[in-house]
């Protein structure tokens, strides 16, 4: 495969459906939808609903079969189904929360979603490709004024307080250098820039009126299909290459998280330990419900580890299995409904991660 076409993809999706778009009632009647906190959303493809569809990028997942299991229509995540993100919106009795750039969307009262497939904490991080992270900072302080204006400061302020904020960052910072086979920088400095940078849309977040946050562990993303293929793609194992960046930013996101808890009033986290939990499934995958842990459903080559999915990117060959429900991964790098839920769930009701910190219900449900 073509370097250059891989990286495109990797450069990490809606036509709306009437039930996805959020109903027009006003602030006041809050309380009776039996909403206890509206959920913003920011970060890579784990959680973007469709935002790439908007933008000039290869990255998109706007076509068949993405979408297949659930919504019956491609709506542009990276999945056969919801996405992580779409299931603690359920669990909080939200409706799917939609994407800032869908046009028209001008109610945010049950959130936004800004999330970006491809997109990183660094700007740099697959440029004009993408909605970085900043950038996605930017569109929520467009949201909050937005917010002000429509409902008044003081309901907007209860509002955005009471919000959970969720933020899924750092794999594409650290597997764009690897994919693009450019200089791999120093493993510190590295990491210290990325963190650096979530540190300052976190405090920013914070300072427009955040309270609420969840964050996850980085996976072991050298276990996903192309992972495999970056490997060489025969012998079965991971690229490890990852590692060490995915143990520092793991280290440091957790003793992070501790510091702004008691540098920063108010301010709640959660943090739900992917790479844990990944790695559970992946050593004993039938223990889970899946007969699937390395070759993806849809997709070619090797592990199916090419991003071809959907024979848009490139590459117009790919194969789609069966049984989605048998495999871990959808696609190259996007895991399936099946073990978004499974995730979701842990996240929600898990054990929380660190000390003061909460599960996610914990986190909607305080004050
Ligand atoms: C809200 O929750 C309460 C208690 O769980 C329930 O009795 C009521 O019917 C719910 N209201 C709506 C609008 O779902
Ligand atoms: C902010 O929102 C307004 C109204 O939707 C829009 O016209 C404007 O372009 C937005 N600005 C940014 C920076 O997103
Ligand atoms: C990556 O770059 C190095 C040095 O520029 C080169 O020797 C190597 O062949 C490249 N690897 C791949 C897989 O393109
Ligand atoms: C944020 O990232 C940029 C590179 O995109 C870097 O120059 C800067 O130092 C980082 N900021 C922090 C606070 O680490």
């Amino acid at each position: 495969m073509a370097k250059s076409s891989f990286v495109i993809t990797f450069l990490f999706i809606f036509s709306f459906t009437s039930s996805l778009v959020i109903q027009t009632k006003s602030y006041r009647h809050y309380p009776q939808l039996n909403v206890t906190a509206s959920l913003f959303i920011f970060g890579d493809s784990l959680f973007d609903p469709g935002n790439n569809n908007y933008i000039k990028t290869l990255g998109q997942a706007n076509f068949y079969p993405y979408g297949e299991t659930f919504f019956k229509y491609p709506s542009g995540r990276f999945c056969d189904g919801r996405l992580i993100s779409d299931f603690i919106a359920e669990y909080a009795k939200l409706p799917f929360i939609p994407p800032y750039l869908f046009p028209g969307n001008h109610d945010f009262k049950y959130g936004v979603n800004f999330a970006s497939a491809g997109s990183g904490a660094l700007s740099e991080t697959a440029r004009g490709f993408v909605i970085d992270l900043h950038t996605q900072l930017g569109y929520f302080k467009n949201v909050s004024n937005q917010l002000r204006q429509q409902i008044g400061d003081a309901d907007a302020k209860a509002l955005l307080s009471r919000a959970v904020y969720i933020i899924s960052v750092g794999s594409n910072d650290y597997s764009f250098p690897f994919v693009r086979n450019i200089t791999i920088p120093n493993t510190q400095q590295f990491v210290g820039m990325v963190i650096g940078n979530l540190t300052e849309v976190i405090k920013e977040i914070y300072n427009i009126g955040g309270r609420k946050m969840g964050f996850l562990s980085l996976d072991h993303f050298g276990c996903y299909p192309y992972g495999r293929v970056l490997e060489g793609g025969n012998n079965g194992a991971c690229f490890d290459k990852f590692i060490p960046f995915i143990n520092l930013h793991n280290t440091q996101l957790s003793i992070l998280l501790k510091e702004l808890q008691s540098e920063l009033k108010g301010f709640k986290y959660s943090l739900a330990d992917q790479y844990t939990f990944t790695e559970e499934r992946l050593n004993h995958p039938s223990k889970y419900g899946f007969e699937e842990e390395k070759v993806a459903c849809c997709g070619s080559g090797p592990y199916r580890g090419h991003p071809s999915c959907g024979g848009r990117r490139g590459e117009k060959e790919y194969e789609l299995c069966e049984n989605v429900k048998d495999h871990v991964f959808f696609d190259f790098a996007h895991s399936t409904e099946k073990f978004n839920e499974q995730f979701a769930l842990e996240a929600w009701n898990g054990k929380p991660n660190g000390l003061g910190s909460y599960n996610l219900k914990g986190l909607f449900e305080s004050e």
